[in-house]
């Protein structure tokens, strides 16, 4: 058994020394990590250049929303970072999506490096029917998640952020071609945090994933190089290759 480079483990912490103790226990087990803003605000690209030091990919997951030309110059620096994944939001239109696109595309192309995948977050999941009848919205949420996938898909993004039950929604309307990135992982037996719509990886897998971000079931696990092998076994099981 070995890495399966479909789980990005989330590092939820705010210091290298805690990163550190994660990274090197989990090994040649995890070879994809998240830093999202808590981790980036706190310790900028130290953690970038450690994790690529140590032979990881980044999925640097800041989520861009801002006008075109902003959002444009941050991603095309974010490239130059070597990172294999930016997450940015769908919600600032076609026209950032498209600009982010093209400025990713071009600081690759000029770094020679390999060009990151551009992922939007449709709608968080943190926003339930309620605030989004507040947001003044008329359509239900999955609608517009499924509306906003597939304007991201049109825009030149690579894939989207969903939860498992969006996962299998999203895949139908958008097709094979893709990444659906799914956090709300909770293995067989796992402890459900805080999160509601949970699945396990096989069943994630099965909804049409393509990469699973898993946090708190490895990282505070008592023995998480076994978490960690936990969950890749049950990836390997479920004999899902998308
Ligand atoms: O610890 P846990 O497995 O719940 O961590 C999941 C990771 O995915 C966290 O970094 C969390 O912020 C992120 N995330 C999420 N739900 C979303 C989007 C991101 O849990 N809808």
């Amino acid at each position: 058994m070995q890495a399966d480079k479909r789980l990005i483990v989330a590092l939820d912490v705010n210091d290298m020394n805690k990163v550190c103790e994660i990274v090197e226990a989990l090994g040649e087990w995890v070879a994809f990590y998240k830093v999202g803003m808590e981790l980036y605000y706190s310790v900028g690209v130290t953690v970038i250049n450690y994790l690529k030091s140590m032979g990881k990919e980044v999925f640097l997951d800041l989520k861009l929303h801002d006008i075109p030309n902003t959002v444009a110059h941050a991603a095309g620096i974010l490239t130059g970072l070597g990172v294999s994944m930016l997450t940015l939001h769908t919600g600032g239109g076609p026209a950032m999506m498209r600009a982010a696109a093209m400025a990713v595309a071009e600081k690759a192309a000029e770094l020679g490096i390999p060009r990151p995948k551009l992922i939007g977050v449709t709608v968080l999941t943190s926003i339930n029917e309620n605030e989004w009848t507040a947001l003044g919205h008329k359509t239900p949420v999955a609608d517009q998640v499924v509306h906003l996938a597939k304007l991201a898909q049109g825009a030149g993004m690579d894939g989207v952020v969903a939860s498992p039950r969006e996962a299998a929604l999203i895949r139908r309307a958008c097709g094979d071609n893709l990444l659906v990135v799914t956090p709300g992982i909770r293995p067989v037996g796992a402890n459900q945090d805080d999160q509601n719509r949970i699945a396990t990886p096989a069943a994630a897998l099965a909804a049409g994933a393509t990469h699973l971000v898993i946090g708190r079931p490895i990282t505070a696990a008592p023995n998480i190089a076994e978490a960690a092998r936990k969950v890749i076994r049950e990836m390997a099981e479920s004999g899902l290759k998308f």
